[in-house]
Order: C-alpha cells, then sequence, then structure tokens
C-alpha cells in the first residue's frame, strides 16, 4: 500500500508580468476566438446529435464559445449499458492500476492542462483567475490526490483473526451503477462526483448542470487522457428529469453522487423512494446541498476581520458557494465600525469579465439566477423592515452583473435571513451585545440548513458558549476566519439539515459509500 504521499496543489498567483498569468490569457483568448463542437462521451466514444446547443460566458451572453450536443434517454439508456458492461473488469483491475490513473489525471491538470482547465472555469461560469485557480486547478487535483491516498487506507484496514481462523474484507464496489449528478458553481466537484466512486471500482453515469458543459468537457479529456477506459465514466448532457426518470427506474441504479439544491435532491429521494422495489440493493444516496451560511460576531471580536470575513465571504464568486455568508449577526456596538470597514472594501471591488484580472466581481451564472436575485433585491427594497446598506443595482444587457448588495434588517426572520439566495447579497442583523446568548439561539432555530458558519470572539467563554450552541447549525464550522475556502484533506466538506448527508467530501468517509465490504471468516 505505498502510494505517493498527498499534497496540496499549490495555488499560482497570475502575478502582472508573470509567464503563468502570461500562459493563462493566452489560453483564454484561444477558447475566445475559435468555436468549440462539444460532445457527449459514451463508452469512451464521442457521440454528437443534430440537437446542438451554444455557450456562452454569462459575462458576455451574445459571444458564442461554442456547441455541445444535447442528449435524450436514449443517451442515458446507451450510458447505463456501457457502464454494465465496463463493470467486471473495471471492478476486477488491481487498486494500483485503478490509482495510476487518476494520479495521472491529477499531474495532467496540475501541468499541461491547467490553463485549459482554468479558461474553461473563467470562460464558462465566469470565475476570476484565482477563483478558477483554486477550483479547477487546486482543489480537483486536491480531491484526486488525497483520494487515492484515503482509497488505500481503506483497503488497508483489515479486521482481527486468531488461531486458526483467517478474518479479512473484501472492499467491493456497489452492485450496479453509480449516477453523478452535479452542480454548476465547482469544476472540482463536478469532477469528483464521478472519480471518487470509480476509483473504488465503480463504473459511472454523469450528467452535468448545462451551465458547466465546458469545463466538464475538458475534465473529460483529461480523465480520457489518463486512461479511464471506455464505459467507466459516461458523460452525457440530457436535461435532469429526463435523465432521472430512465435512471432512477433502473434496476442496476446502485447509488447517487450528488450535489446541487436541497430541492432537487429532495425530490431525487423521493423518486428513489418510489422505486426501491425495483433494486437489487438499497442504493447508495449521497447528497451535498444548499446553504445559509452566517457569521456571528462577538463583541470582544476584532471588527476589521469580521468585516473582511463579510465582503471576501458573501461576495467571492458572486455568492454562488455553496459556503457563502448569506446572513450576519453583529453587535450594536460595532457595527459602525464593521460597516465602514465593508464599504471601504467593497469600493477597490470592480466588476466585469474575467479576461480583464483586475475584476474582482463577475457575472451570476444564468439569467434565472439574475432574475431570482434581482427580485429578492427589489422586494427588500420595497420592504420597510430593511435598508440597502451597499450595491442594490443590477444589468443584463452585456452580462448578468449584479453588484455586491448589503442589506440591513430590524427582522431576524426576514426572508433574506432565512432562504437560499445564491448570488452576491449578505443580510445583516444589528443585536445588542447582552442579547448574544438569545442571538445563538437565534441563529440555529433560523437555520433550516447546517453547512457552514463561523463565530468571531476574542473571549474564550464567548466562543465556548458558541460552539456549543451552534453545535448542529454547520457542518464546517470555522472560529476567527470566513465560512469559505475549505481545503481538501485539511477541512473535509459537508453540512447536514437541509445541506445534506454530511459525507465529507475529499474523505474516507465519502469513499467508504462507495464500497459494500464482504467479510470472509475461513476457518482452517
Ligand atoms: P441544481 O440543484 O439546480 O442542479 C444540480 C444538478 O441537478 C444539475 O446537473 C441539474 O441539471 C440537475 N437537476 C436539476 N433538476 C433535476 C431533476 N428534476 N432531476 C434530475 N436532475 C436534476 O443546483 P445548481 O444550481 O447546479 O448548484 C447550486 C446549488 O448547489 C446550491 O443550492 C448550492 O448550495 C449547492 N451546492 C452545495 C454544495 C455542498 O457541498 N453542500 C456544493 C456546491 C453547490
Ligand atoms: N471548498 C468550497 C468552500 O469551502 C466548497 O468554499
Amino acid at each position: 500500500f505505498n502510494v505517493p504521499v498527498a499534497k496540496n496543489e499549490p495555488i499560482y498567483s497570475y502575478a502582472p508580468g508573470s509567464p503563468e498569468r502570461a500562459k493563462l490569457k493566452a489560453a483564454i483568448e484561444e477558447a475566445r476566438s475559435k468555436q468549440i463542437d462539444i460532445p457527449m462521451y459514451i463508452n469512451g466514444k464521442e457521440v454528437r446529435t443534430d440537437k446542438k446547443k451554444p455557450l456562452s460566458p454569462p459575462h458576455d451572453h451574445q459571444h458564442i464559445l461554442g456547441y455541445f450536443s444535447e442528449g435524450d434517454a436514449s443517451h442515458v439508456q446507451a450510458s447505463i449499458d456501457a457502464a454494465m458492461a465496463a463493470k467486471k473488469d473495471w471492478a476486477n483491475m488491481s487498486w494500483e492500476n485503478r490509482a495510476s490513473i487518476f494520479l495521472k489525471a491529477a499531474e495532467l491538470i496540475a501541468g499541461p492542462y491547467r490553463y485549459k482547465m482554468n479558461a474553461a472555469t473563467m470562460l464558462g461560469q465566469s470565475k476570476n483567475a484565482f477563483q478558477a485557480e483554486i477550483d479547477s486547478a487546486c482543489e480537483i487535483v486536491d480531491f484526486l490526490r488525497f483520494n487515492v491516498q484515503y482509497m488505500t487506507e481503506i483497503y488497508k484496514q483489515q479486521p482481527e483473526s486468531s488461531a486458526g481462523i483467517w478474518n479479512r474484507v473484501e472492499q467491493r464496489p456497489l452492485e450496479g451503477f453509480v449516477f453523478a449528478l452535479t452542480p454548476f458553481n465547482f469544476t472540482a466537484i463536478a469532477g469528483n462526483l464521478p472519480t471518487a466512486p470509480a476509483m473504488m471500482g465503480n463504473t459511472v453515469v454523469w450528467k452535468p448542470a448545462y451551465t458547466q458543459i465546458y469545463s466538464a468537457h475538458v475534465l473529460m479529456e483529461v480523465f480520457t487522457e489518463a486512461g479511464v477506459p471506455p464505459g467507466v465514466i459516461n458523460l452525457f448532457y440530457v436535461d435532469g428529469p429526463t435523465a432521472g426518470d430512465v435512471i432512477f427506474k433502473h434496476q442496476d441504479f446502485g447509488g447517487i453522487h450528488f450535489t446541487g439544491s436541497t430541492g432537487v435532491f429532495q425530490h431525487i429521494w423521493k423518486t428513489i423512494g418510489e422505486n426501491i422495489y425495483k433494486y437489487k440493493s438499497y442504493p447508495r444516496i449521497v447528497g451535498e446541498t444548499g446553504g445559509k451560511d452566517f457569521i456571528i460576531a462577538h463583541e470582544s471580536a476584532h471588527a476589521k476581520a469580521v468585516a473582511t470575513a463579510i465582503s471576501r465571504g458573501a461576495f467571492e464568486f458572486q455568492g454562488q458557494k455553496c459556503s457563502a455568508a448569506s446572513r450576519a449577526y453583529i453587535p450594536s456596538n460595532m457595527w459602525e465600525e464593521v460597516k465602514g470597514y465593508v464599504i471601504e472594501d467593497l469600493k477597490t471591488f470592480k466588476m466585469g469579465g474575467t479576461e480583464d484580472f483586475t475584476n474582482f466581481i463577475n457575472a451570476v451564472i444564468d439569467e434565472k439566477s439574475f432574475d431570482k436575485i434581482a427580485k429578492y433585491i427589489d422586494d427588500a427594497k420595497a420592504s420597510d423592515k430593511v435598508e440597502v446598506i451597499a450595491g442594490g443595482n443590477y444589468d443584463k444587457s452585456k452580462g448578468y452583473f449584479i453588484e455586491p448588495t448589503v442589506l440591513l434588517t430590524t427582522d431576524p426572520k426576514y426572508t433574506t435571513m432565512c432562504e437560499e439566495i445564491f448570488g452576491p447579497v449578505i443580510t445583516i442583523y444589528v443585536y445588542e451585545p447582552k442579547d448574544f446568548e438569545a442571538t445563538l439561539k437565534l441563529v440555529d432555530e433560523t437555520s433550516p440548513y447546517a453547512l457552514t458558519g463561523a463565530i468571531f470572539s476574542q473571549d474564550r467563554y464567548a466562543l465556548e458558549v458558541g460552539v456549543k450552541a451552534l453545535e448542529q447549525s454547520a457542518g464546517n464550522f470555522y472560529i476567527n476566519d470566513k465560512p469559505t475556502g475549505a481545503v481538501v484533506g485539511q477541512q473535509p466538506f459537508g453540512g447536514a439539515r437541509g445541506s445534506g448527508t454530511n459525507d465529507k467530501a475529499g474523505s474516507m468517509i465519502n469513499l467508504l459509500r462507495w464500497v459494500s465490504p464482504r467479510l470472509i471468516k475461513e476457518t482452517f
């Protein structure tokens, strides 16, 4: 069980004048200058259809980057057939060979594919260079490297034996195929969801969000070049309900690895329940879903640190991180100072396309998201319970741009304090310092989600109280830091309540969900 010790991929800064910046700019220019023709990948073959759908940068929606071939139910069925046909050989392949393929994929992304990968994420999903780098270069590489290490740790674990008895465990893949259903907001998550089960010997059918197809395509190029055999990962572009209708009724459905919204996951869970008698085994259901992530400051906190956590934690990638801070609770004797720092910081946030590296804020993912976020802002403007502290403007004429928006409410149960908006909007509630414990209770009571949260304090007693009171309110909890930016191998990520099954992406817990152990007892 000797594998390379996993290390986090170093982050490139793309500093002005650096060769890395020049290479990334060249990759962006190349991508913009041609029109790509993106196929599905089924059974190791590129599959194209007559239904060509355009892909555009969210920040420049009149520009066409290329087209992808949309499939239908027959492509979902063909993907399942390919996965089932490839299953035996893949499951029987030695773990070393499987590990090698994914370690090679990591090296390809860290090396020759890095700029192409980041350019696809910057153009397709409107991430700035830094947000793309930590996602589609570093985090996916970390997932691949650390998961290989966790895989070997799982295989290593064996039960005790005794005189005349040999107990051993075989970590078999699941019966049937695994469905990877992936979101738009992290290229790394889209890459992790099919590869984690595949690494453990499963074959996979993968449906990405339509708004992430550009970078999904580059990931699939990498997996193919790394040597993933035909049929092991099958990628199709079919709308969710059509894909679900074929997959969840299939007797060989073995499990789902999902990241996306809470509503979609709940619908999927119900559908699986309705079809439960069709399956050979209980399917594994792993889902990481929505969040309403919070920051609470105690009066002993450093105001500047709280303000930075608000402006960075809420507005990186336009607030479209599942971990993004979207509500904050600030003591009244600190609010003016925090507000001053936040407004000062926001003045430095330039907004525009990702091609200009000086832009920090880019566009939100599509028109549907834009309209939804704009409605929250309009409703807030019309409410007598809310004051707009910063931002509040939006414009979709060229791209789906929304200013970073800070709302202040007198009602801690106002909609934007409770519902996931998934955009660049944070709502602040100012409380009296004497009500710290009551406010902690309020944070928990208004948390139908439990993904990330942060507490700021320099007072150990306050931290003691806060950490306990918020025990169930977040799966990833941060003390004196913003609630975003979990790193694979350091802060395994996931939440409970409406935020998912908390199987911690990038951990042994997650990989254990993709095996069905057989215990063998042999008596001599
Ligand atoms: P989404 O739920 O809209 O889509 C996720 C995937 O499900 C997409 O591939 C989509 O096409 C598919 N889908 C949608 N409806 C479907 C249906 N009826 N049947 C089958 N498939 C269907 O999510 P999104 O907008 O892509 O991503 C944003 C959401 O993901 C946010 O809620 C965010 O909080 C969440 N998220 C959570 C985590 C986490 O770790 N908890 C991480 C990233 C994103
Ligand atoms: N790794 C991402 C974050 O923590 C999900 O922001």
